[in-house]
């Protein structure tokens, strides 16, 4: 399977990683050109023993590329994952699904083909419905379902 995953934060870049070592073709977008960099040279920015090994495997087995081009990851994707930041908004602490929102936008725009959109940002109830609605405006055309695959702490 093609996976594009969206964000290559902790979670991102663990689930990224972890997926082309089950033997699926994944491209971690991220718009930070600073952590692109890094990753392609092969270094983790995160603290999580062993990644960085398999990370390099994969990468040079050609199964796990890093861009900052996302219409190009989405449209060669199967199945894309959202997995963007949702930091805690100040005053009333709920998630800031202001990158989620974003991320769906410029998502919709790129789907071409049959496409699996799957939210792993912490979401609360009811966001799958809203990235939903956002796809389809921003796309008619699109063909398309959304789907929640949540993290739990990371490696869980
Ligand atoms: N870190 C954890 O241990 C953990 C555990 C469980 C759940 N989560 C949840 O997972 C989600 C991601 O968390 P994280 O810690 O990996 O976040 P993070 O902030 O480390 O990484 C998010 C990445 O997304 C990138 N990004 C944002 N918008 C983008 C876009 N439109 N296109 C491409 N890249 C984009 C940012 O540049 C950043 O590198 C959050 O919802 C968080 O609450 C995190």
């Amino acid at each position: 399977m093609r996976v594009a995953m969206i964000g290559t934060g902790y979670v991102g870049l663990v689930s990224g990683v972890c997926f082309s070592d089950f033997g699926h073709e994944v491209v971690c977008v991220d718009k930070d050109p600073a952590k692109l960099e890094m990753l392609r040279a092969g270094q983790v920015p995160i603290y999580e023993p062993g990644l960085q090994e398999l990370m390099v495997r994969n990468m040079e087995s050609g199964r796990l590329h890093f861009s900052n081009d996302l219409p190009a990851a989405v449209s060669e994707a199967d199945a894309v994952f959202i997995a963007v930041g949702t930091p805690a908004r100040r005053g009333d602490g709920h998630a800031d699904l202001t990158y989620v929102f974003a991320a769906a936008e410029e998502i919709a725009h790129a789907i071409d083909d049959y496409t699996v959109v799957v939210i792993k940002s912490t979401v609360p109830v009811g966001t799958n419905r809203q990235v939903q609605k956002i796809i389809a405006m921003a796309n008619p055309q699109a063909d398309f379902d959304v789907a929640s695959n949540p993290s739990g702490p990371v490696g869980a």
